[in-house]
């Protein structure tokens, strides 16, 4: 994430979106408020009386509102507070979960461990009963997937699975589109090297390092559908700037 000052005014919030913001903390005014661009549009956090709510501003979240709703009581995941259309995009508010990202330095562990417990969460999650599942269409083997695993999108306490964030391309999917945004977020964190510990604590049957190359690459280019705007192809406009 970075967090680049605004130069365009993007960072002001539409009335309607403050208003539902303060309606769902309770109070008159925020006691803080932080906005950073993200890879996909901008990121608020607003803290008042009772907690935080983090506002999404991007282009189209309707996906992510349909989905997020859909998993609650499957996945562990934020509250949708709130959406609207204001400024030309989408506006998308949830409820402040607890838990750092699974990258973060504070639940001090080596890369293996991370890596491991990135792997265990995803088999926890991939075995989620998708039965009347909206999202994707069913075949064999396929499972109900996050479709952005990256780190960041992991929230943890104690090393354990307090939320999924970013759930836009969730759905029944290629569970292959999962291990591929997790390797390639791996990587990009921690270098080469950790690959295995992932794939082995899933219980992936053992591939060749070409192999596990050729998934990490496939990150942004999913097994189950067309090219779409993933971490992996943020990450690269924003180096690429
Ligand atoms: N409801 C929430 N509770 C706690 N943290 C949240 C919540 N929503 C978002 N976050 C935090 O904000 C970050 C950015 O949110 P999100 O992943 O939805 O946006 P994004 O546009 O994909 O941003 P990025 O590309 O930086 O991940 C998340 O990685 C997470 O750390
Ligand atoms: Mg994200």
């Amino acid at each position: 994430m970075s967090r680049t000052p605004d130069q365009q005014g993007t960072l002001k919030l539409p009335p309607q979106v403050r208003a539902a913001a303060l309606a769902a903390l309770g109070g008159t005014s925020f006691r803080g408020e932080f906005a950073w661009m993200s890879w996909a549009g901008t990121v608020w956090r607003l803290i008042g009386e009772s907690g935080a709510v983090y506002v999404k501003r991007a282009a189209s979240l309707a996906d992510e509102r349909d989905r997020t709703a859909w998993l609650a009581g499957r996945w562990p995941v934020p509250e949708v507070i709130g959406y609207f259309k204001a400024y030309g995009d989408d506006w998308l508010l949830t409820r402040e979960v607890s838990g750092v990202p699974l990258y973060d330095v504070s639940i001090g562990w080596e890369p293996p461990q991370v890596a491991r417990r990135f792997a265990e969460i995803l088999l926890q999650i991939h075995s989620t009963d998708a039965t009347g599942c909206p999202f994707g269409e069913a075949k064999p083997g396929r499972v109900l997937i996050h479709g952005d695993y990256c780190l960041p999108n992991v929230l943890v306490e104690q090393g354990r699975l307090t939320a999924l964030v970013d759930l836009g391309r969730s759905g029944i999917g290629d569970p292959r589109d999962d291990f591929a945004a997790a390797l390639w977020s791996l990587h990009y964190n921690y270098g080469p090297g950790y690959a295995r510990d992932f794939l082995d604590a899933y219980g992936v049957p053992s591939m060749t390092d070409r192999d596990i190359e050729r998934m990490r690459k496939r990150y942004g280019r999913p097994y189950t559908g067309k090219t779409v705007s993933t971490t992996r192809q943020q990450y690269q406009a924003a180096t690429d700037r």
